[in-house]
């Protein structure tokens, strides 16, 4: 098993293999939540703690289906009513939880690297659920297995990433990921929303959309992460979907068969058309929602396998 990793807290640290071995896992979650009785045993007697400091839908619902699908017990903190609001800090939060020995923690975080200082600090697995504008692993794996399932590989494709590249954690894992696998990778979006040396991260930069857009098989949208903005990166928003919006005139400048991609949430009307992102032929968004939940269970499952063997080792290592 290639996977020893003792945390997820980027895609930066894996290899390939370990990247396969998770989608490969996935695959058969997925099996798994297509029946009526989901359930299965990786997690029995574990606890995971989800420990969101940003809003989250997707991320946060499918941590939470996915452990409890595999037997483990979930508690989702509930940070806007803890003591984080009478000011407690982030590692005081993190080590009163690791007291009450949960095996799994699932963070996100507004700040960059504030995932992974948590991880030295407690005694659990630690997924990164999103930090900052650093990375957000699980949403780049699952955008990897709906486009292996999609079209059918990982590898020789041409990916379009579109709209504001520099406040996305996803942007950042998703290109790490795809170039890892051997991909041709284009960052498409304004001067004023793509990171300072973009192309020294072994991608091609277009402010064009048409241009950059051209025979891609794959286009991921990107939400304008305003939360992250410190003032206007764009003139409108009406004049941002004149230009950088998903329409089906510009995705005509694609492959015939390129799918369409966002992690959510979308801006209908912003960064893609409402009804491209609804057709089913072209958008395999609700298809990535679906893979969340299957990514999360096989990355929990395998950190949980690493967390025993090394509870075990330790222990023998006491005894000894
Ligand atoms: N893609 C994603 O992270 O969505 P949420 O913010 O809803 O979790």
């Amino acid at each position: 098993m290639p996977f020893r990793a003792r945390h997820l807290l980027g895609i930066a640290p894996l290899a390939p293999a370990e990247i396969v071995e998770v989608l490969d896992l996935a695959e058969r979650y997925v099996e798994l939540n297509r029946r009526t009785d989901k359930r299965a045993d990786a997690l029995l007697g574990m606890t995971l703690i989800n420990l969101f400091f940003e809003p989250s839908t997707r991320t946060q619902a499918s941590f939470e289906l996915a452990g409890k699908r595999l037997g483990a017990d979930v508690m989702t903190m509930p940070v806007a009513h803890s003591s984080v609001k009478k000011g407690e800090t982030l590692i005081d939060t993190a080590l009163t939880l690791n007291a009450m020995r949960p095996d799994l923690l699932a963070v996100r975080h507004g700040a960059s690297g504030a995932v992974a200082l948590l991880a030295q600090k407690v005694d659990c697995a630690v997924i990164n659920a999103g930090d900052g504008q650093h990375e957000h692993p699980t949403q780049a794996l699952l955008d990897a297995l709906t486009i292996r399932r999609a079209k059918g590989r990982l590898s020789r494709l041409t990916v379009a990433i579109c709209g504001d590249i520099a406040h996305s954690r996803v942007a950042r894992s998703n290109l790490i990921l795809l170039g890892k696998m051997e991909n041709r990778i284009r960052l498409i979006g304004p001067p004023t929303l793509m990171p300072a040396g973009a192309r020294d991260l072994g991608a091609e930069v277009y402010d064009d959309m048409r241009a950059g857009l051209t025979g891609a098989d794959v286009v991921m949208m990107l939400r304008l992460q305003t939360e992250r903005m410190d003032g206007a990166h764009v003139p409108s928003s009406r004049e941002y979907y004149h230009r950088y919006g998903l329409d089906a005139e510009k995705l005509a400048h694609a492959s015939p068969d390129a799918i369409v991609m966002h992690p959510g949430p979308m801006n209908r009307g912003v960064e893609i058309d409402g009804t491209l992102a609804d057709d089913i032929n072209r958008s395999v968004i609700q298809d990535q929602v679906e893979m969340g939940v299957a990514v999360r269970m096989a990355a929990m499952d395998l950190l949980a396998r690493n967390l025993r063997a090394d509870r075990c080792a330790r222990a023998a290592g006491v005894m000894a």
